[in-house]
C-alpha cells in the first residue's frame, strides 16, 4: 500500500536545520530556525532554568499523568504573566488556560477547537506569516485567508492596508495576529496603531488569536503584552497561544499555553471543557517538566527577577546585532535598503534576498537562510558577521 505514496518536501524551516547539521563546512552559518544564539554562537540554558531544575530534582517524587489541561498552578502563572494581577480578567475568572505542547500545540488545539465549535469560521493570517500557520489550520480543516500587513519595499508595516483588510473581514471570523516580534518580518504595530487595530477588531466583531512566541524580545515582558491586555478588556472573545521556547530557552521541552478570554466565568468553564476534549483526542495530556520549570521561576520573586534580566540580555544582544548588521551592509554598499533592520524587533527580519540569492548563499557559502529571505538575526555574532556581509555583497552584486 505505501509504495504509492509520494515524498513530502522538507519543512521550509526545520528542513534547513537538518541540511545545516549535515554541512561539513566549519565556517557554516545558520540563520534559519528561530533559536537564540549567544555571542559565542551557542544556545544557552538560562541560569534560572538550571536553578529551577535543581530545585525540582529535590522535590519531584512522581511521574504520574498531569490533568488533561496540565497543571493549574502553571495556568495561574501564565495568566498572571499575560494580564498582570490587576486586570479584570483575573478578578472575574473569565479566562481559561491549558498547558500545551509549545506554542504550536496551542495553535493546533485552537484550530481543533474552532473546527468543532465554530464550524463556519475562517482564520485570517497576515501576509506574510510563519509558514506553519496555514499548515496547522489546514490540517485541522479550518480555512485560512490573508490580510495585508507588510510593505516589502519600505520594510515597514502597511498600516493602512492592515486596517482596510480588517475592515473587510466578515464578522465572526478569526484573525491571527503576532503579539510582538512578527515572524517573519520583525515589524510590529506601534502602541497607537495597536489601539486602532483593536478598535477595528471589536467593531467587526472578530475573534483575535494572538500568537505570542517572543514575549520579552521586543520591549520587555510587560510592554510586549500591552496589545493583549487591550484586547482582553475590549469586549471580544480572545485566544492567546503562548510559547516559552524562546524566552525561557526551553525549545525541546515543548512548553506553551492556550488561554481563552471569554465574557464570564461560566463561558470560560464551558470553553475549557471543549478544549479538554480537543486535547484528550490529540495527545491526551501535556508533559510536565517544562511547565514545572516555568512555574518554579514565575512563582519565585527572586527567580522571576533574574529571568527578566536574562531575557533583557538576549533582547539587547539581538538589538545591537541588528544595528551592526545594518551599518556593515550600508558601508559595503550592498544594494537595497537595510536601515529597516535596525528598527525591527525580535529574532527575525525579512530581507529582500531572492530565493536564488538564498540558494547561492547556501550552496557557495554554507549560509542557511529561509527561502523567503527571512534571517534569524540572533544567529549573527562577531565571528561570522564579516563573512556573512561579504557573502551577501557577493550574491547581490552585479
Ligand atoms: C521559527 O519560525 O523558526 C520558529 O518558530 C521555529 C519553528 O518551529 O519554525
Amino acid at each position: 500500500m505505501f509504495e504509492t505514496i509520494s515524498a513530502a518536501p522538507p519543512d521550509a524551516i526545520l528542513g534547513l536545520s537538518e541540511a545545516f547539521r549535515n554541512d561539513p563546512n566549519p565556517d557554516k552559518i545558520n540563520l534559519s530556525i528561530g533559536v537564540y544564539q549567544a555571542a559565542d554562537g551557542k544556545t544557552p540554558v538560562l541560569d534560572v532554568v538550571h536553578e529551577a531544575e535543581q530545585r525540582l530534582a529535590l522535590v519531584n517524587k512522581e511521574k504520574t499523568y498531569l490533568p488533561i489541561s496540565g497543571s493549574p498552578t502553571y495556568a495561574a502563572c501564565v495568566q498572571k504573566l499575560l494580564f498582570g494581577e490587576d486586570h479584570d480578567v483575573m478578578a472575574t475568572h473569565r479566562a481559561m488556560t491549558a498547558q500545551t505542547l509549545g506554542g504550536t500545540g496551542a495553535i493546533r488545539v485552537t484550530a481543533d477547537f474552532l473546527k468543532a465549535n465554530l464550524p463556519g469560521v475562517t482564520v485570517w493570517l497576515s501576509q506574510p506569516t510563519w509558514p506553519n500557520h496555514p499548515s496547522i489550520f489546514t490540517a485541522a480543516g479550518v480555512p485560512t485567508k490573508s490580510y495585508s500587513y507588510f510593505n516589502a519595499s519600505s520594510g515597514e508595516l502597511d498600516f493602512e492596508g492592515l486596517l482596510q483588510s480588517i475592515g473587510a473581514i466578515p464578522a465572526g471570523d478569526a484573525i491571527l495576529l503576532h503579539g510582538c516580534c512578527h515572524n517573519p518580518t520583525g515589524v510590529d504595530p506601534s502602541p497607537d496603531q495597536w489601539q486602532a487595530v483593536v478598535d477595528r477588531i471589536r467593531d467587526r466583531n472578530l475573534v483575535p488569536i494572538i500568537d505570542l512566541a517572543y514575549q520579552g524580545f521586543a520591549d520587555g515582558i510587560v510592554p510586549d503584552v500591552a496589545a493583549i491586555r487591550l484586547l482582553a478588556g475590549c469586549g471580544v472573545d480572545l485566544i492567546i497561544c503562548s510559547s516559552f521556547s524562546k524566552n525561557f530557552g526551553l525549545y525541546c521541552e515543548r512548553v506553551g499555553a492556550l488561554t481563552m478570554v471569554t465574557a464570564n466565568q461560566s463561558v470560560a468553564e464551558t470553553v475549557a471543557s471543549q478544549v479538554k476534549q480537543c486535547i484528550r483526542a490529540n495527545y491526551s495530556n501535556p508533559p510536565a517538566h517544562g511547565g514545572a520549570i516555568v512555574t518554579t521561576v514565575l512563582s519565585d520573586p527572586e527567580l522571576r527577577l533574574r529571568w527578566e534580566k536574562e531575557v533583557a540580555l538576549m533582547r539587547d544582544r539581538i538589538h545591537k546585532t541588528r544595528m551592526l548588521l545594518a551599518e556593515k551592509l550600508q558601508k559595503l554598499h550592498v544594494p537595497g535598503n537595510y536601515a529597516f533592520l535596525a528598527r525591527q524587533r525580535g529574532m527575525f527580519s525579512l530581507t529582500s534576498l531572492t530565493p536564488s540569492q538564498v540558494d547561492m548563499l547556501r550552496n557557495q557559502y554554507s549560509i542557511y537562510i529561509v527561502r523567503s529571505g527571512r534571517i534569524n538575526v540572533a544567529g549573527i555574532n562577531a565571528q561570522n558577521m564579516d563573512r556573512l556581509c561579504a557573502a551577501i555583497q557577493a550574491v547581490t552584486g552585479p
